[in-house]
């Protein structure tokens, strides 16, 4: 049986790190097939920005959040609500990286990055999928990352959240396509955005921004899982993490042996 997928007569799309980057283009593309797309984040000024600069078949509001705060997450949502809507499409994209060197590892930096990569992402899921429950129907997207696969250098923080995520998702798919939700894991390789710029190592396949976002949002249309891309990079990713352990290192190692932070 085909899973739900939203059209704008289902209700709103929310996008959790909506500003900048990846979320930023995606709210573009759902407001452009009709819907009213939410974007959250911490900078209202970037949100201002955007949603006065869309001027096309949709419509782009605003709720700025912080998502390591679990009551501003359900209020973001009741507000949603108050102004009227459902929701019926949640993309949950908000994230932070922060290099992680094992000589330099700092307990803030795990916290950190798992209050906001991963608590981030169950402080807003919990409350929407208590709503779709209700409505009986929903479509949710989780944006992990291929350094969830399998670690790699310099991402020891970064790719535990990540994978933490990926497993999430898995576990909570076995439901989900019961309760009619759909629930897709999105594991994007490096994509051009204010995220990466800071990034001083060789980004293989880098993927520009606008085809990464046209690439997530036409896949939420699809009943696959996983969403994956640059698929040439992240497959490569995939076949080099089922090999034996002593061939994964060396090849990871060798392959990211420019990764020093500089
Ligand atoms: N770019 C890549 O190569 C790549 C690869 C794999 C996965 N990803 C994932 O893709 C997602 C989007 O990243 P991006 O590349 O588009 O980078 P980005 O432009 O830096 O976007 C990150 C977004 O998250 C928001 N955010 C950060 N902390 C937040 C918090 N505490 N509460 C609410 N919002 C918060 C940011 O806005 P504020 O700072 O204003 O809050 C911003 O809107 C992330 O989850 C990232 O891990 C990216």
């Amino acid at each position: 049986m085909a899973l739900f997928t939203a059209k704008p007569a289902d209700g709103v799309v929310w996008i959790t790190g909506g500003s900048t980057g990846i979320g930023a283009q995606s709210a573009i593309r759902f407001a452009n097939q009709g819907f009213t797309v939410f974007v959250s984040a911490r900078s209202e000024k970037d949100l201002d920005k955007l949603a006065r600069s869309y001027s096309g078949k949709g419509e782009i509001r605003y709720l700025p959040l912080d998502v390591t705060n679990r009551t501003a997450c359900q209020k973001a949502l009741d507000d949603i609500r108050g102004q009227g809507f459902e929701v019926a499409v949640a993309l949950f994209n908000a994230g932070m990286f922060e290099h992680m060197k094992g000589s330099e590892l700092t307990l803030d930096g795990f916290e950190k990055t798992f209050a906001v990569n991963f608590s981030g992402v169950v402080n807003c899921l919990v409350p929407v999928v208590d709503q779709m429950k209700r409505i009986g129907k929903g479509q949710i997207a989780v944006v992990a990352s291929v350094s969830g696969y399998g670690g790699l250098r310099l991402a020891s923080a970064y790719g535990a959240s990540k994978a933490a995520l990926i497993n999430m998702c898995e576990s909570l798919k076995f439901d989900f396509d019961a309760m009619n939700i759909k629930i897709q894991v999105v594991n994007p390789g490096f994509i051009d955005t204010p995220m990466t710029e800071q990034n001083k190592f060789p980004m293989p396949f880098l993927m520009p921004l606008d085809k990464a976002a046209d690439r997530l949002v036409a896949s939420m249309k699809k009943d696959m899982f996983e969403i994956t891309f640059p698929k040439r990079f992240t497959w490569l990713l995939k076949f080099i993490n089922i090999l034996p352990y002593p061939l994964y290192f060396w090849l990871v190692g060798r392959g990211t042996s420019g990764g020093k932070k500089k």
